[in-house]
């Protein structure tokens, strides 16, 4: 599969990376299940990993996910030395509710924790999850310059920033990837300049939810636009959407989530699904509806 760099000091990694959430959340499979999802998405090409402390039921289970991966490595008999895992620290869960933390301490406790679940020294990539707006912004990527110094992680992220953001982090530590969402039905990332902003700067953009997520994933196949370009190319729709993310710049990267292995494979074949610039500008022009 082809590959990018994770920044601009970062290795490559497939251009098509695993979402691990949909396996730790609700709806999610049974262990085996999940574990052979992984292995299924290694086995077809892929050499990242997306995961997070908050990809759990609740409280009661943080770092469900990590250990999770760790697990599905440990048991993975294929070649493990490109893989590389991101994970995140910053938000909360209260039973099923999401909440942001980016306290320095909060921080720290969140990445040792982390190190713990995914059982490492260092983590390859820890990311910033989302901006506290309680807690200056420098003092949470403060943190993490800090983490970074202490050899805790080997490369820092930062997700659903802005582009001033993206310079003010720049300003304390080196910058890898962004994680912000990009699919046919929001592209904010594209509108607000932050995956040029990446192409420009070298940094891995991380689009997430590159279907649309949970629920607006199930809505492609219906899709007019969508569904023509499927039938002209034989691609199924999801791989049609997933074609059209990674066109939208040389720094995309994306992180499909998956509960199947048929899933992930199918993830896998949309990285070899090149769209005419008719089709990329049918979608573009096309409504989505989040209805
Ligand atoms: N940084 C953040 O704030 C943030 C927020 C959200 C997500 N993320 C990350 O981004 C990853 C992806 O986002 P997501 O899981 O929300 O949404 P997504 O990647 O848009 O996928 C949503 C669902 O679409 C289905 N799907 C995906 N690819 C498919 C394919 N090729 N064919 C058929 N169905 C397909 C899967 O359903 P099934 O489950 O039924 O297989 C999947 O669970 C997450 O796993 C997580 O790692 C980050």
């Amino acid at each position: 599969m082809n590959q990018k760099p994770l920044g601009p000091e970062g290795p490559r990694v497939s251009v098509v990376g695993f979402g691990g959430m949909p396996l730790s959340i609700r709806e999610r499979p049974d262990e085996a299940t999940a574990i052979g999802v992984i292995h299924a998405a290694l086995e077809a090409g892929m050499t990242l990993i997306d995961t997070a402390d908050v990809y759990c039921l609740d409280e009661s289970e943080y770092g469900h996910n990590e250990r999770l991966v760790r697990k599905a490595l440990g048991e993975y008999g294929g070649a493990k030395g490109e893989i590389v895992v991101a994970t995140k620290g910053g938000m909360t869960r209260s039973g099923s509710d999401w909440g942001r933390d980016g306290r320095p301490e909060r921080l720290r406790r969140s990445c040792e924790r982390s190190l713990r679940a995914l059982g490492v020294d260092t983590i390859d990539l820890y990311q910033f999850h989302a901006v506290d707006p309680n807690v200056p912004f420098e003092e949470s990527v403060g943190a993490l310059a800090d983490l970074r110094k202490e050899g805790k992680i080997r490369l820092v992220g930062l997700s659903n920033v802005s582009v001033d953001q993206i310079e003010t982090a720049e300003e304390i530590v080196p910058v890898a990837t962004v994680q912000n969402r990009l699919n046919p039905f929001f592209r904010e990332a594209i509108d607000d300049g932050v995956v040029a902003c990446c192409d420009r700067k070298g940094i891995g953009f991380l689009a997430y939810s590159p279907v649309g997520g949970g629920r607006l994933n199930r809505k492609l196949p219906g899709h007019p636009v969508v569904a023509a370009i499927a039938d002209e190319t034989g691609a199924k729709p999801h791989e049609v959407a997933l074609a059209w993310v990674l066109s939208r710049g040389k720094s995309v990267i994306i992180i499909p989530g998956a509960r199947t292995a048929e899933h992930a494979r199918s993830s896998v074949a949309a990285e070899r699904l090149e769209l005419t610039e008719d089709q990329k500008k049918a979608i573009e022009d096309a409504e989505f509806s989040i209805a």
